[in-house]
Formats: structure tokens, sequence, C-alpha cells
């Protein structure tokens, strides 16, 4: 029933936004640029008028609400024609979006009324086995990296459900499966091409530009476009793992479960992810278990798999296929926004707080169109900053102490209640950040993640002490304010 009338709402919204588009492409502004566009790039490159499927594919997004109507969107095939497409966009003054994955969670961050730029043809993935690295191009999903890498047996430090892109995710800190062993995502790389905001082409390593190398650690698209990363790999065996579904009345359960595993489990190659969530007028809760190894050690996850579950999909699997068993877009296509909170640990009292913030918020926002309320426990160790030098990345600002996200995310069908759950959404995470202060927690202004954070949240909450040196980077590598054009947190 839920499938059909998503598919329904799909196909409905497919229709209205190709009227909405060909009205748009009639009288855009910005028409004469996409002309320019048209005119300027090689043959390795294709731009698209609104009408066309592959439009549609470039500007859609996991979060219908993250997507606009742009003028025209264009697939740049080659570094030099991104370059050739920002030159073109400077001189117009006109603006534009840059998508990866199209995962973002805040409007207008990768799309836009003028120029969407779609990266989907940066999508090779090339393994060094002699550096231990792979190049891999910036308009694939991790799903596509960790599929090309499995017949080598490596495998890097990514995301952990389906369907997540590349680029936003390691432009903005990365919290993996590996995160435990590893550190972040942006810990892990060792080097970008970037297409600088002049349109040069600069391949951005440590020892050839070390402010860039630091800055683009979690600047997002403030200093240009990236079109491939290097990163380091690891062997990677089969792991063990899965989801697990759990009811309303065993979430006590889940939820002692968990405290225990933060309590107790200091194994890195355990990890969990539990999300308590108000779908169809109930809570209830899913978790995913995961052992980087093809059996776990018993007692980790025993009190885990002793819940009565729904469902249990637990096992010995590729790597691929655990990101795969995620429910990550279950519920798409639908208005969607994420915040999160800061946090030093995943004590009794946050645990408390945010099922109870689960069912008053679901509750509420259920009457609203909201589809579903969520909140991700993301327990990782209490060191998990340490994998790299402080100030080695402008995300984490500071790695004296490593702070835990907390996922907020709420799913809606109604654009008239946009406001309504921004503001629930806020609500909801100072709630929760004045329950970790109250339990002693000193985060009451701790940095939040940036793939993570509303919109509107100061960019001095993302990047605390660095805020300075980034706006004097980007004034250095951007004195036009080129990347000004694009959304996103800008310096
Ligand atoms: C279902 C789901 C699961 C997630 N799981 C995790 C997780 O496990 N760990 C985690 O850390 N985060 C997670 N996230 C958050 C995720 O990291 C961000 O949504 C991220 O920005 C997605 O990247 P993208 O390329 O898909 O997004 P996009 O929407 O394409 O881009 C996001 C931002 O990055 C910029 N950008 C994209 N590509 C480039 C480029 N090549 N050059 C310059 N700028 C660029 C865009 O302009 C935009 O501002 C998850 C998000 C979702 C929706
Ligand atoms: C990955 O990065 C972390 C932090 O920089 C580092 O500790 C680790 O050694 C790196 N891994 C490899 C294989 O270099
Ligand atoms: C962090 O590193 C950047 C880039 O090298 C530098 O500009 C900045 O001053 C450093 N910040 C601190 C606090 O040292
Ligand atoms: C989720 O995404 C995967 C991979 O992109 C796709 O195969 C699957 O059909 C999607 N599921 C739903 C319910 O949309
Ligand atoms: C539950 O959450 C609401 C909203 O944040 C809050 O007002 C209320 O005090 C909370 N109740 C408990 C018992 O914590
Ligand atoms: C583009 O910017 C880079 C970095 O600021 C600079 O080195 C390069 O010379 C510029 N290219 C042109 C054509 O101005």
């Amino acid at each position: 029933m839920r499938q059909s009338l998503a598919t329904a709402t799909f196909v409905f919204s497919s229709l209205l936004s190709l009227a909405v588009g060909e009205s748009l492409q009639a009288r855009s502004q910005y028409d004469s640029t996409c002309k320019e566009i048209e005119q300027a790039i090689s043959s390795a490159s294709a731009l698209y008028w609104p009408g066309l499927g592959s439009y549609y594919k470039d500007i859609g997004h996991w979060a219908t609400s993250s997507s606009a109507q742009a003028a025209c969107s264009v697939e740049p095939g080659t570094a030099e024609d991104v370059g050739k497409i920002l030159q073109i966009l400077s001189a117009n003054n006109t603006p534009f979006a840059v998508k990866g994955g199209g995962h973002a969670s805040n409007p207008g961050f990768s799309s836009t009324e003028g120029v969407h730029i779609a990266l989907y043809r940066f999508s090779s993935v090339t393994y060094n086995q002699a550096a231990q690295t792979a190049d891999v191009g910036a308009g694939l999903i991790w799903d596509d990296v960790y599929s090309a890498l499995e017949p080598y047996s490596v495998n890097i430090i990514g995301g952990r459900v389906t369907g997540v892109g590349i680029a936003g995710f390691t432009l903005g800190g990365g919290f993996s499966w590996k995160t435990n062993q590893y550190g972040l995502t942006v810990d892990n790389l060792t080097g970008f091409e970037l297409v600088l905001p002049n349109g040069t082409v600069a391949e951005v390593t440590q020892s050839s530009h070390p402010d860039l190398f630091w800055g683009l650690k979690g600047g997002f698209n403030n200093f240009g476009i990236v079109t491939k990363f290097t990163l380091k790999t690891y062997a990677q065996t089969e792991v063990w793992g899965g989801i697990i579904l759990v009811t309303e009345d065993h979430l006590d359960d889940l939820t002692a479960a968990t405290l225990k595993f933060t309590q107790t489990v200091t194994d890195p190659k355990a990890a969990i992810l539990p999300t308590y969530n108000f779908l169809i007028g109930e809570p209830g809760a899913t978790v995913i278990l995961f052992y980087d190894y093809p059996t776990a050690p018993e007692g980790i996850f025993d009190d885990f798999l002793a819940i009565p579950a729904f469902s249990k999909d637990i096992g010995t699997r590729t790597f691929l296929d655990l990101v795969l068993a995620s429910p990550s877009n279950a519920t798409s296509p639908a208005r969607g926004i994420f915040h999160t909170v800061s946090l030093l640990k995943y004590s009794p009292a946050i645990m408390d707080a945010l099922v109870n913030e689960t069912k008053f918020w679901g509750e509420r926002l259920s009457l609203k169109s909201g589809t579903f309320i969520s909140y991700d426990v993301e327990p990782f160790l209490p060191d998990i900053f340490s994998h790299a030098p402080e100030n080695s990345s402008a995300y984490p600002s500071s790695r004296s102490s490593s702070l835990l996200p907390l996922n907020i995310y709420y799913a809606y069908s109604d654009a008239g209640q946009d406001e309504t759950f921004w503001d629930a959404a806020r609500q909801s995470a100072a709630q929760l950040t004045a329950v970790a202060v109250a339990d002693g927690q000193d985060v009451a202004d701790a940095p939040l993640y940036g793939n993570y954070a509303i919109f509107d949240t100061p960019l001095e909450r993302i990047y605390g002490q660095n805020v300075d040196a980034l706006k004097a980077l980007k004034a250095k590598y951007d004195p036009e304010g080129v990347m000004a054009l694009a959304g996103g947190w800008k310096f």
C-alpha cells in the first residue's frame, strides 16, 4: 500500500514538474547562459533542457525539497569542460548548483533556478594497488565504489547506507562503518582533482597546495568543483551484520542494549546504528549491526539479537550487501530535513530524551503530513577524531575531544509545512542539547557536523575557530566570488 502510494506521488510530481519546467524554460533569464555553455562544451559533455528525462535525473535529489527547477542541466564529461562552464557562469553572474549524489538535506545546497551541474559522468573507479589508493569520480554513490573495489578485496572509508553520494559526504567529513578504526573519510584522503573557480584544473595534495588540501577537507564547494578524489584503501573481508526491525513494545530492550554497547564495547571493528522512528502513527526502531570480519565475537551483539524482533536480516555478507540492506530510501520520494546535536557520549538521559522526542514530534508532525520522524544514534568510540593530527582538516575544527553526531531526520509531503518541520527540528535539537548539558556534557556550543546541520546554522557552529582561516582561503582562491553563486555553507 505504502509502495503504490509512493509511486503515485512520484508520477504525479514528475508530471507537475514537467509542466512547471516547460513554463520556466520559456521565460528563464538564464537561457542565454545555457546556450553559451551548450556551444562551449566538448562532445564529452551534454546540456539538457527541461522536458528531457536526463534533465529530471540531473536535478533530482533524495529529498524532493532539495530539488529546484533549473533553467537547464549540464553533465560535464571532462574537468576542462567544468572549467569552461565555471568561466561562463562567472562572466554572466548566473546562479548554479553542483550536484554529486544529490543527498543534501538542505534546500538549495545542490539545486538552483540557474544552471544545474550534475557530475554523473565522473564515474570511474581506479584502484592503484602499489599506492594502496583508489581514484574515484565525483559523480558516484558509495554503492558503486564498494562494488568496483570488491573484486580486489579492498575498500575505502565511506557511506553506511545505500545511495549516498561520495562527493558531498567526503567534502563534509564522512562518518563510516570503519570510522572507529580509521577515522573520518577526510582523514584518509590523499588528493583531489579540483577545478578552481577561475576554471583552471589543479591536482591538489598536501605537498602541492597544503592550504587548499586542508580547506577542501570539510569545505564543500567553496574552493571550486572536485572532479576526482584519491582515497586510501584497506583490505576488506566479508563482514557480519545487517538490520533488525523493532516494534514499540521492545524499544526499552533496544535502549538497554544500546547503552550497554556504548558502555562496554571498545572493539573498533564493531559499530551500531539504532534509529528511533515514528512511522504510520506508531513509534518503532531499526538497528543496523556491523562487525568488520565475517564473524562477530560472542557477547558484543547478544542483547540486540535477543530482542524479539519484527524482522531480522543478519549474517555474513559482503560490505556492499550490508550497505544495501539499509532502508535509507524506503521513505522517498518525500520532502525532508536533517538537523543534528553533537554529543560526548550517549548516556541514559540522552537515550530517554531522544525516545521522548521521537514520540513527542512523531505524534504532532504526523498531523502535519509527516511520514517518518526519526532520530539516529551514532555511538562511535570516544577517540574517532584522534586518527589524524590536530588542524589537519577544516572539519572537525578541533580534535581535542571527539564529538558523536546525533541525526534528526523528518520526512513529510506538504510543501506548505516546510517551516513547521524546520522549526520542529531546531526545537528538538535545542531540547536534546539542553538535556546533554544538564547531563554534564560540555556541548552547548560544540561544533555541528556540516552534512547534518540545518541550513541556517551559523558557520561558527560548524567550523569553530577555522572560520577566519577559511574566509582568507576563499579570498585567495576565489577573489571574484564565483562559488558564492552556488548554494551551501559559504565562507
Ligand atoms: C540517507 C542518507 C544517509 C547518510 N548517511 C551518512 C553517513 O553514514 N555518514 C555521513 O557522514 N553522512 C551521511 N549522510 C549525509 C551525507 O554525507 C550528505 O548528505 C552529503 O552531502 C551527501 O553527498 P552528495 O554528494 O550525495 O550530496 P549533494 O547534494 O550532491 O551535495 C552536497 C553538497 O556538496 C557539494 N558538492 C557536491 N559535489 C561536489 C563536488 N564535486 N565539488 C564541490 N562541491 C560538491 C554540493 O554543492 C552541496 O553543497 C547521509 C545522508 C543521507 C540522505
Ligand atoms: C587513514 O587515515 C588515518 C588518519 O590520517 C591514519 O591514521 C591511517 O593510518 C590512514 N590509513 C592509512 C592506510 O594510511
Ligand atoms: C589550521 O590550518 C590552516 C591551514 O594550514 C591555517 O590557515 C590555520 O591558521 C590553522 N589554524 C590554527 C588554529 O592553527
Ligand atoms: C532504493 O535504492 C536502491 C538503489 O538505488 C534501489 O534499487 C531501490 O529500488 C530503492 N528502493 C526504494 C524503495 O525506492
Ligand atoms: C518530552 O519532550 C518534550 C518536547 O521536547 C518536552 O517538552 C518534555 O518535557 C519531554 N518530556 C520528558 C518526560 O522528558
Ligand atoms: C587560477 O587560479 C589559480 C589559483 O589562484 C592560479 O594559480 C592560476 O594562475 C589562475 N589561472 C588563471 C588563468 O588566471
